[in-house]
């Protein structure tokens, strides 16, 4: 058995990062533009029935998912990424060369080396600007937001380009109902660009606390287990999950990232027009609806037909409320993530017109 080089110390917890607006700094930066994709291809419940000892009764009342999409064989998710990339670009009337930087939030890259943004970067045609991947699961596309809102902050970037893409369904086991049935494969994209008014991104707030580090996890295929014959017969190089270890975590700290960042605002629920959350169980989210004291009415749901697409839920989600009048400019947005780590963020937008 290997060991860690940091050998059997406590683990490290609660980790985070705060990030507000400050009148002494440059501009904020706001959403330009979204886009979204998800694949063609629909698998219900019913289709999962098939497959592992499940029903479709099971799965809606547990999870509130009723179908997922499923990326063709020979597609990657950069290319799942470039279709989102695309639409956004196309909104913002912005083209590739515009663009300063990509950030990518995701956990199923392409490949392990390199990342995943250099593949968007190549297939857009943008020039060489920064390009890389950020590795934050579930929450990985407020992390990538947060990131591009510093660099528009500084002045160092003008547009950045933030995309959640995930192709899951390469890295589950789909003889394990437990993980099987939840999750979903799509891409959803940002641009960033300097706000000129007092709207954009008000705050994001980064959190990691690595004590349940193995909860969700894939054991092998890294450098501290590379995968063996052995390994794929245990499915160690598979998405593993204590879906109910992490259920009462996402309740406590989703509910405390949001009302942290409300507080910090000097915000109240009331303030709140809609919350895009990520959208892995309608379960956490009613529980957090009922904490927060926000009706889930005003939560933008789209988890009965995506699934859990981790970090493309948020923007997959903030996208279809866009395009369909949903959320307007002007309206507060408050979005709140959580997943592997665990690691989790919550993100405070006003929508600019
Ligand atoms: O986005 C990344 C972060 N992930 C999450 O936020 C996931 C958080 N967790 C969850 O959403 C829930 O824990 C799950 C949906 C994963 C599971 O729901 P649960 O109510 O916590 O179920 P459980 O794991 O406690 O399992 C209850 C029973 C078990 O059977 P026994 O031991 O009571 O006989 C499971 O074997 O349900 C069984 N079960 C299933 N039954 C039918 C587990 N999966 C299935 C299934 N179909 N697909």
């Amino acid at each position: 058995m290997v060991q860690p080089f940091l050998g059997d110390g406590p683990a490290e917890t609660a980790y985070e990062l705060r990030v507000m607006a400050s009148p002494t700094r440059a501009a904020a930066s706001r959403i330009a533009a979204t886009g979204a994709y998800a694949p063609a291809k629909v698998v219900s419940n019913a289709d999962l029935e098939k497959l592992v000892d499940t029903s479709d009764q099971w799965i809606t009342e547990r999870t509130g998912i009723k179908e997922r999409r499923v990326a063709a064989p020979g597609e990657a998710a950069s290319d799942m990424a470039l279709q989102a990339a695309r639409r956004a670009l196309e909104t913002a009337r912005l083209s590739a060369d515009d663009l300063d930087m990509i950030i990518v939030g995701t956990i199923s890259a392409d490949m392990p080396l390199p990342a995943c943004a250099a593949f968007l970067q190549r297939k857009l045609g943008a020039k060489n600007i920064p390009s890389f991947d950020v590795a934050a699961a579930c929450a990985g596309f407020i992390y990538a937001m947060s990131i591009g809102d510093q660099y528009i902050r500084t002045g160092a970037c003008k547009n950045v380009l933030i995309v959640g893409v995930e192709l899951l369904s390469r890295e589950l086991n789909w003889n394990d109902r437990a993980t099987c049935v939840l999750f979903g494969d799509g891409a959803g994209a940002a641009v960033l660009s300097p706000a000129t008014d007092d709207t954009g991104v008000l705050s994001t707030r980064l959190h990691t606390d690595s004590s349940l580090a193995e909860s969700l996890c894939i054991p092998a295929g890294g450098s501290l287990e590379p995968i063996t014959q052995e390994s794929i017969n245990q499915s160690r190089d598979k998405v593993n999950m204590i879906g109910r270890d992490i259920f009462k975590v996402a309740v406590r700290n989703l509910t405390s990232a949001s009302r942290d960042a409300l507080d910090e605002a000097g915000l109240t629920a009331n303030d709140i027009d809609w919350v895009v959350p990520h959208q892995a169980n309608l379960r956490i989210l009613s529980q957090v609806a009922d904490r927060l004291e926000i009706p889930l009415e005003k939560f933008v749901l789209n988890i009965d037909r995506y699934g859990n697409t981790s970090s493309a839920s948020i923007p997959i989600a903030l996208d279809e409320a866009l395009r369909d009048g949903r959320i307007q400019p002007g309206q507060r947005v408050l979005m709140c993530a959580l997943g592997a780590g665990i690691s989790w963020a919550s993100a405070l937008v006003t929508i600019s017109p």
